[in-house]
């Protein structure tokens, strides 16, 4: 009786160990998501670190899933919305954690001019073009690889675009990279070459609601950006050229703030982007990530810094969400339930030659960084 009382004692011992052991071993495995309309298989990704955080990748747009961090006292949730399988994200028109290309945000009239040749783009977005136009990155199958960096475990996604797709110059080859690592951070690496003069502006495009699996809207979430200027737009969000600063306007977040404080105010910019939709002018951004926003969730304690080495910064406080999308878990994401932080180049740079530029050239190398660092207070 009393041996078996002691090895049962062990068993049990010996099973706790294994699970800490298992937990504490940074992985990817590989499962099936789905298919593609064609009848291609759609791959899901699911990275965990030593710290137990999980993040879930599939090809399909080289989209985010899922980012599953801790709140203060240590409950796991789910802080990004999305979709359960690949139909979910083939079917999606809100650009649920995808990839955006080629050109991130809108690009006016939907032309531009690039050593003298006119270049016509699909207008998707009013006259405008959005986002990379009909087929952009986030609606096709990338090429997808497991990678092992010091630092991390990673998948490493690749795509061709073709020469005239979408109406862009130039055979453009994109890897994006995701890592995790064990500092809570979801490192996004984007690389592109092209063999015509072309431009290029890569975003992701995660909702993020940081009460965890979509609780609520995002209007008591505070943030900081680190921008003392924005870049003002029209009617249709296309910017005019200025930069204004954000002293004594309510984009001003330079100090944290409630983000549903002064999301209402009859100012006339939050009035043309129904609430939040405009980029920010990050201060000092430079050839490392600095630090371009932190956004906080006082409920849940749980905090998500952004880091890019982008000049700018897309804040989009979810307002074109209206109930019509069934996301993870038949949740329904209402009005303002996610928020993105799409760090980037301005938008219609093409047409703003005093912006920073977003041409890439043959013998040239597109590359930037961005990081979302997850942590509690
Ligand atoms: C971006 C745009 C928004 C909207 C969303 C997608 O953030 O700036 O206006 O188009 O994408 O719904």
């Amino acid at each position: 009786m009393r041996r078996r009382i002691v090895s049962l004692v062990l068993m049990v011992v010996l099973a706790a160990i294994a699970t800490v052991h298992a937990e504490g071993k940074m992985r990817i495995e590989k499962s099936d998501f789905g298919k593609t309309r064609d009848g291609q298989p759609v791959d899901l990704y699911t990275l965990t670190n030593d710290h137990g955080t999980v993040v879930t990748l599939t090809n399909w747009g080289a989209s985010i899933v899922s980012i599953q961090v801790p709140d203060r006292s240590g409950k796991k949730a789910d802080v990004l919305l999305g979709y359960d399988n690949a139909a979910g994200y083939i079917a999606d028109t809100a650009y649920l954690g995808a990839t955006v290309g080629r050109y991130g945000n809108r690009i006016g009239e939907g032309r531009f001019k690039l050593d003298g040749k006119e270049y016509k783009l699909a207008q998707n977005n009013g006259e405008n073009h959005l986002h990379g136009g009909t087929a952009g990155f986030n609606k096709r199958l990338w090429e997808a690889k497991e990678i092992k960096p010091a630092d991390g475990v990673a998948v490493q996604m690749h795509c061709l675009s073709k020469d005239g797709e979408e109406g862009y110059p130039g055979n453009l080859d994109v890897t994006v990279t995701f890592t995790l690592n064990n500092k809570n951070e979801v490192k996004i690496d984007y690389v592109a070459t092209t063999d015509k003069p072309t431009v290029l502006n890569l975003t992701n495009h995660s909702y993020f609601n940081l009460l965890g699996d979509a609780a609520g809207d995002i209007l008591g979430h505070e943030i900081m950006i680190n921008a003392d200027r924005f870049t003002p737009v029209d009617v249709g969000l296309i910017p005019t050229g200025e930069l204004r600063p954000v002293a004594g306007t309510p984009l001003d977040f330079t100090q944290p703030k409630a983000i549903g404080a002064r999301i209402n105010d009859q100012y006339e910019q939050l009035v043309f982007g129904k609430g939040y939709d405009h980029n920010w002018v990050i201060n000092q951004s430079g050839a490392a990530p600095r630090l371009a926003a932190r956004l906080s969730e006082p409920k849940s304690g749980r905090v998500m810094e952004v880091l890019t080495t982008e000049p700018g910064l897309q804040f989009y406080s979810g307002n074109f969400l209206d109930g019509t999308i069934k996301g993870k878990k038949g949740k329904v994401y209402q009005h303002r339930y996610g928020l993105c932080l799409e760090t980037q180049h301005f938008p219609d740079s093409p047409n703003k030659p005093d912006f920073p530029s977003t041409t890439l050239k043959p013998g040239g190398k597109y590359q930037t960084t961005t990081i979302y660092r997850f942590s509690t207070k």
